[in-house]
């Protein structure tokens, strides 16, 4: 398979995405089909899964999760995860932030899963990789909408980018602390990006992150540790074990 940059940024977007909803259950993976309707519930509640939501719009990457699957599975990987059999395309709006959001709702969101102040700053430095589709930053027409990493020098320098405290910037394409730097010089894509520079603490850790890329490593790391390892659902169905593909239960119908 070619190596494609664009997966990391889609897999990492994808932990985030399953785990807030329903637990890492790989309900976001599910596809609507035609039995996994209103009427087979409890598979979806509208007749449409996880991916058909607005806040799952550009999710990207799924493709190589079979992949993955079967070489972890080849390899004796980890098995007996929980499978959840639940996915409804309302759910998505009821968990995960908005680009729109305001520093308050953030955290909101991210402490109502158990994440606090300080794992919200550190994994939103994910957003020092990836694509963003126009819908998701529309609401900021008339404001400065540049992701530093994908300019060449010479158009940071028109940009005024000030490169430092960012280990390597011709890394274009890498996950590392240059979301911290770009942050503090409006250039990040989203509203909610820009909302982190409007708390004092949150100012605190972005400093010492945009300072010191060992100290971020440590904590995205441990953050994504914990975001990977979130059980929640109560739902009582599941499949134990691999799904045989990832993007339909093994069982269509249940009691
Ligand atoms: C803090 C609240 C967050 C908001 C409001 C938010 C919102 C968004 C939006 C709107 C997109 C663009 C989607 C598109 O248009 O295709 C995006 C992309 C992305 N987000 Fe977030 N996000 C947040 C937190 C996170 C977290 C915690 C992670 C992971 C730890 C993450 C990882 C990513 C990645 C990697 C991309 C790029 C995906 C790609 O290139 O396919 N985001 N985010």
């Amino acid at each position: 398979m070619d190596i494609n940059r664009g997966f990391g940024a889609g897999l990492i977007r994808l932990v985030f995405h399953d785990c807030f909803v329903r637990g890492c259950d790989g309900s976001v993976l599910l596809d609507s089909t035609p039995k996994n309707t209103t009427s087979d519930a409890p598979l979806t509640l509208a007749g449409k899964t996880e991916k058909a939501s607005p806040n799952n719009g550009g999710l990207r990457g799924l493709e190589v999760i079979d992949a993955i699957r079967l070489r972890l599975a080849e390899k004796g990987g980890r098995a007996g995860r929980k499978d959840g059999v639940v996915s409804s395309a309302e759910d998505p709006g009821k968990h995960l932030p908005n680009p729109t959001d305001n520093f308050q709702q953030l955290l909101q969101s991210f402490m109502a899963k158990g994440f606090n102040l300080v794992e919200l700053v550190a994994l939103s430095g994910a957003h020092s990789v990836g694509v963003a589709n126009l819908t998701s930053v529309a609401h900021r027409f008339g404001a400065p909408i540049n992701n530093v990493r994908d300019f060449d020098d010479s158009n940071r320098k028109l940009a005024g980018y000030q490169a430092n405290g960012v280990v390597d910037l011709t890394a274009v394409g890498y996950l590392d602390n240059s979301y911290y730097n770009a942050n503090f010089q409006n250039m990040v894509l989203f509203n909610s990006d820009w909302e982190l520079t409007t708390n004092e603490t949150a100012k605190l850790h972005m400093t010492s992150y945009k300072e010191k890329a060992s100290l971020w490593n440590t904590a995205f790391a441990d953050a994504m540790t914990k975001l990977s390892k979130m059980v929640e659902s109560k739902d009582p169905l599941y499949e134990i074990g691999s799904r045989r593909t990832c993007n339909v239960t093994n069982q269509m119908s249940y009691p």
